[in-house]
């Protein structure tokens, strides 16, 4: 079983305005309403890629009512910590005229130190049944910055795998609790080893440092593929791995589907490489589509075949 975990849930509402502009009023020609947040998405993709997960987190007041009702309505499996206030909407305003997206994301609920402490219950009870758990998206106010390095801590004594996908000092503090997998992007992993990465051999050296600041395996994406350090038979293996960058319909949401991807691979147990390409796959496909974390299954075998992948230096043993 796979958890992930949502502690900043939200509705999100996507729109596609032609010709956006500030300060106009304007009519929807498509629009999508969904239960998200990073780990809602994850598990969305996982779901459709016919893996067993539950998704859990906050939800609360009439908006987390919405959020279960529409994970349910999608045989997502769900059990979130009731919360008094209420959850977000964050809307995404999506331009086809120029491919330009504009999100607007609201501040969220607060949470109280009662139900960060039902979560942490919740969640360890869960995480008896599951081998791999997914915290993804930002912390809610009232939860402390060290929360992710907390729960991290708590489950590594489970035997669980742990993956997290955030940023700023959640990410940061998380990330000396030495989680299994991590998977910023390029923004997130320059504020992460407090620089910036000109070309790919900056992205390298960048892939190594979050190996030294704790993470066991880090995974940096990009339009164009990604950068990982990753374990395979007791070595360590740093590769590149390339696609062609699409004209994205969607691209909110793609490092989301590139983890659910690479979770789904890895829960079968399939190669570090067919993890990685599949991951890579799953993020172009969802570009594709309005919504997060909505991918195609059936394109799938063609995409991965789109991807390449280089080894950027020969691999070394690790304990
Ligand atoms: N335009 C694109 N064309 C093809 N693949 C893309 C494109 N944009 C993203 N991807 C795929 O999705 C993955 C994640 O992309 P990116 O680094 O943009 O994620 P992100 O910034 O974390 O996105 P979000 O947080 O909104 O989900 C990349 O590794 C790549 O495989
Ligand atoms: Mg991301």
């Amino acid at each position: 079983m796979i958890i992930t975990v949502t502690l900043n849930a939200a509705i999100d509402k996507s729109l596609s305005v032609p010709s956006f502009r500030l300060g106009r009023r304007h009519r929807t020609v498509e629009q999508t309403t969904m239960a998200g947040g990073k780990g809602v998405n994850v598990a969305r993709t996982l779901k459709t890629l016919n893996q067993p997960v539950i998704a859990t987190g906050f939800a609360g007041g009439p908006t987390g009512t919405r959020i279960v009702e529409q994970l349910t309505e999608e045989s997502i499996l769900n059990d979130f910590v009731r919360i008094r206030e209420d959850s977000r909407t964050n809307t995404a305003v999506y331009d086809p005229t120029n491919g330009e997206q504009t999100e607007i994301n609201e501040r969220g609920p607060a949470v109280t130190s009662k139900e960060v402490e039902l979560f942490r219950d919740k969640l360890l009870y869960l995480a008896r049944g599951a081998d791999i758990v997914v915290m993804a998206g930002s912390l809610p106010r009232g939860v402390d910055s060290d929360y992710y390095a907390r729960l991290i801590r708590d489950l590594k004594r489970m035997d669980v795998l742990t993956v997290v996908d955030t940023d700023g000092e959640p990410l940061r503090q998380a990330v000396r609790a030495e989680p299994d997998v991590i998977s910023p992007n390029v923004l997130e992993a320059e504020e992460l080893v407090g620089h910036e990465f000109n070309d790919d051999e900056d992205r390298a050296i960048a892939v190594r440092e979050m190996i030294q600041l704790g993470a066991r395996e880090a995974l940096m994406t990009m339009p164009d593929g990604c950068i990982a350090s990753s374990i395979e038979a007791g070595e360590r293996q740093l590769s590149r791995v390339w696609i062609e960058p699409r004209e994205a319909v969607a691209a909110v949401g793609s490092g989301d589907a590139f983890l659910a991807g690479y979770v789904s691979a890895r829960y079968q147990r399939q190669s570090m490489e067919q993890c990685l390409r599949f991951a890579v796959a799953c993020g172009a496909e969802s570009t594709k589509r309005l919504g997060a974390g909505l991918i195609e299954p059936r394109e799938l075998d063609r995409v991965v075949a789109e991807t390449a992948i280089e080894r950027l230096v020969a691999p070394i043993e690790v304990s």
